[in-house]
């Protein structure tokens, strides 16, 4: 077997429908385009067509295949139709990354119970709806199925100022893990990334000058995160062959922010 064989073998996406909910973001989208230089059909979901179609332009641009579709990740029902169009067309899902995601940095007293419920149910109950929907049906197809999920670093530690978005993430790691246990032997394997630092719409706000001095200060490798650097975690963790033994996995992405701070 040749090298791009072998290595063909190990990550190729061919033949493969990945859906990647909150593609129309920086790291969704770069995890969207990894996926189809891979060789996935990639269905790029989100909230805005306009970003959604974009994505599926350079995909297409870049030679691969891509739709769009609308997906609300607060309405249950969005979630389950956005399934359920896609198994219409195509007949079944290999992969589901779940990576819409909100933020806030509010102070600990400020914080009401609709800020909280706010950034828990975009973080955490979407993408528990999401694990839920298509794991039930990723049990019954020829060939099971993966889900990716989006911790971060608070999944581990709590960070400063983002109580809400702390809680989530730690919670959407716990939740990956116990996911992972349920359908261990039922051919869906579930695991986590959780990246570090990389500049994007929903963080934007929250990395003022003095903040991004004291992240890189305790960042080994000194330096912010290129969204295009998550994507070889990603195929890895959802590839049928090379990650066909990782399930329940948290896999930091982070310069070693993680491993400073341990
Ligand atoms: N950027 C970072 O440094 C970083 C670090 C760790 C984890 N993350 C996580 O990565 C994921 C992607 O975030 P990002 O940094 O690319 O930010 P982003 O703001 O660029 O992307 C977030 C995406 O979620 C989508 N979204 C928001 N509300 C939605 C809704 N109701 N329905 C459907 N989609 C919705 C947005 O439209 C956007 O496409 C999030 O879960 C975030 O918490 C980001």
């Amino acid at each position: 077997m040749s090298v791009s064989d072998y290595l063909t073998h190990l990550f190729s996406y061919e033949d493969q429908i990945v859906i990647v909910i909150g593609g129309t973001g920086v790291l969704g989208g770069a995890l969207c385009d990894g996926f189809g230089k891979a060789g996935g059909h990639v269905v790029v979901a989100g909230r805005s067509e306009e970003r959604g179609l974009e994505r599926v332009k350079a995909i297409q641009d870049a030679g691969g295949s891509a739709e769009f579709i609308t997906v609300d990740v607060f309405q249950r029902e969005s979630i389950q139709q956005l399934r359920d169009q896609v198994l219409e067309k195509h007949g079944k899902v290999d992969v589901l990354v779940n990576c819409a995601g909100m933020n806030a940095a509010i102070p600990y007293e400020e914080i009401t119970d609709e800020d909280w419920d706010w950034i828990m149910d975009g973080n955490l109950r979407s993408t528990q709806i999401g694990c839920q929907l298509f794991a039930m049906h990723m049990k019954t197809q020829n060939g099971g199925g993966c889900i990716l999920n989006i911790g971060s670093v608070p999944s581990h530690l709590p960070l400063s100022k983002v109580f809400a978005y702390s809680a989530s993430k730690a919670a959407v790691v716990n939740l990956t893990k116990n996911v992972a246990r349920e359908y261990g032997t039922q051919g869906v394997r579930v695991n986590a990334i959780c990246p570090g630092f990389f500049p994007a719409e929903q963080n934007r706000k929250i990395l003022a000058p003095e903040r991004i001095e004291k992240i890189m200060s305790q960042t080994p490798m000194d330096r912010f995160g290129e969204p295009q650097e998550l994507i070889g975690a990603a195929l890895l963790l959802c590839s049928r062959n090379a990650g066909s033994f990782i399930t329940g996995a948290d896999y930091y992405v982070d310069g070693g922010f993680t491993a400073n701070r341990f």
